[in-house]
């Protein structure tokens, strides 16, 4: 009988991305994807670890198991990601009939360590270097027209609330060659968007570059060639960091007609002192001025953010800094956190921790404010025509698609995946857009190519 995989990612895009190299494994080993738990012979779970909700939530995905293991003693659960690597023997001690933890280095042992728990009993490798490249294993795409692109592996900064440096070591970048090769790839089988990820995308390359050179980002540089790549329409990419952001990269982003008009900026805290006491080495002001920079070389960018309240020692005060910047900034959308203190991290033994009461409300406050400002950015563009690539069935039928600015909207009808279209914006709500269809897509960006070719003439 052919084996069953099922596998359950949570956290950020680097494990969804992750999850496809799981299953792509999987799948070379003759495993194909099971309809639920219950039909699986292999289940992973690729955990996250970024609040402490990541961790509660897993201990109860596993005991939910444990009734299944007892009936089938052949299953094998298999626990992967950041948790794996953050907790390590203790994932065994609280649930034994775990049978393989794999840290997030150690990805290409899968398969190794699933056959060795078959003989052995349980594994476990939670190595803390990266010898091969995540990307270079199969993947398994569910989606056919997008495709993440990971351009480096963990993060050289130290942010006092992060526990990813810890779980995902220090950057390591992909070769240029080896990303330009896969979005060749992708592009030569169909796929028309892909998302270039990183922790830190502009310090992309720093460690690739020859010492004494510099350390120069290859960031910019990659988005140029990225841009030239065959079949390959829309670019995006997350997330850039303030602190490191470059000139040059905005040129690129306004240059380069696949490069799509929507920015991942995190902001994290609008206080200076919060900022500081956070290891985020920009403040306010300079956040600010990047944004006017952005928004002035892209006209009609969207801005998405990630904003956490309740760090330790935020006060009243520094938290009305952050509306303020909310209020001037004018996000398009936010993800917005309740800070969850990380063993191992600064900011979990900070003097001042708050109050779970008062950073709900403060909480409560911050997304208030940011829904009324989502619905009138949305607002703003009913009555345009924009493109949108559709990415699949809508929640009350029809279909949805996104646009360049990343924005969701609904569609009445039924359109293949993959294909772009183009629409009017009819409605707006604060998390999409309703639209209908106006025609086949007429290739808006490619009008900005000719219109920027014809400049450069
Ligand atoms: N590398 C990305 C962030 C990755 S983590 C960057 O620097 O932008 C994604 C988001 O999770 C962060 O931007 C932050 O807002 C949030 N986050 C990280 N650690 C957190 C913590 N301990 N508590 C609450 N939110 C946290
Ligand atoms: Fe975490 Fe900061 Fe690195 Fe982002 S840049 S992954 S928040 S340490
Ligand atoms: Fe991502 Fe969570 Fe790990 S946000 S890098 S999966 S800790």
């Amino acid at each position: 009988m052919t084996p069953r995989y099922l596998v359950r990612t949570f956290g950020c895009q680097m494990n969804e991305h992750d999850s496809e190299r799981i299953a792509g494994l999987l799948e070379s080993d003759g495993y194909v994807p099971a309809e639920d738990a219950g039909d699986a012979q292999v289940i992973v779970f690729n955990t996250c670890a970024i609040r402490e909700n990541a961790d509660n939530r897993l201990y109860g995905n596993l005991g939910h198991l444990r009734p299944l293991k007892e009936q089938n003693p052949r299953l094998r659960i298999v626990v992967a990601g950041c948790l794996a690597q953050k907790d390590q023997g203790r994932i065994q001690e609280r649930a034994p009939w775990v049978d393989v933890v794999i840290g997030t280095h150690a990805l290409p042992e899968l398969l190794d360590l699933l056959r060795r728990a078959e003989d052995e009993g349980p594994q476990m490798d939670v190595r803390e270097y990266t010898e091969v490249f995540p990307s270079a294993l199969p993947a398994r795409r569910d989606v056919a027209h997008h495709a993440w692109v990971s351009i480096a592996v963990g993060c050289d900064n130290r942010c006092t609330f992060c526990i990813v440096p810890l779980v995902r070591g220090p950057q390591l970048s992909r070769p240029m060659e080896d990303v330009l090769g896969e979005v060749r790839d992708l592009g030569g089988r169909g796929v028309v968007e892909v998302t270039l990820l990183g922790q830190n995308v502009n310090t992309y390359g720093r460690d690739l570059t020859v010492p004494g050179s510099g350390r120069r980002s290859l960031f910019a540089e990659l988005l140029r060639r990225v841009d030239r790549v065959e079949g390959i329409r829309r670019v995006r990419f997350t997330s850039p960091h303030p602190h490191d952001f470059t000139p040059d990269v905005i040129d690129a982003m306004a240059e380069c007609g696949s490069v799509c008009e929507h920015i991942h900026f995190p902001l994290q805290s609008g206080s200076d002192r919060v900022l500081k006491l956070m290891r985020r080495s920009y403040r306010r002001a300079r956040y600010l001025e990047w944004l006017r920079m952005i928004r002035e070389a892209v006209p009609g960018i969207a801005v998405s953010t990630d904003i956490i309240v309740g760090f330790p020692g935020e006060t009243e005060e520094d938290f009305a800094g952050t509306l303020d910047v909310v209020r001037e900034a004018r996000f398009d959308s936010a993800y917005t956190f309740q800070y969850s203190p990380r063993t191992g991290t600064p900011a979990a033994t900070m003097p001042h921790q708050i109050p779970g009461d008062t950073v709900q409300e403060r909480f409560d406050r911050l997304v208030a404010l940011q829904e009324s400002i989502s619905l009138e950015k949305n607002e703003e563009v009913v009555g345009d025509t924009v493109e949108i690539l559709i990415e699949g069935k809508g929640r009350k039928g029809g279909v949805q698609g996104r646009t360049r600015t990343n924005k969701v909207v609904h569609v009445d009808g039924d359109h293949a995946s993959g294909a772009f279209l183009d629409v009017r914006v009819v409605r707006a709500h604060p998390h999409h857009l309703t639209g209908e269809v106006a025609g086949p897509a007429s290739s808006l960006h490619q009008t900005r190519c000719v219109r920027e070719f014809v400049a450069a003439r």
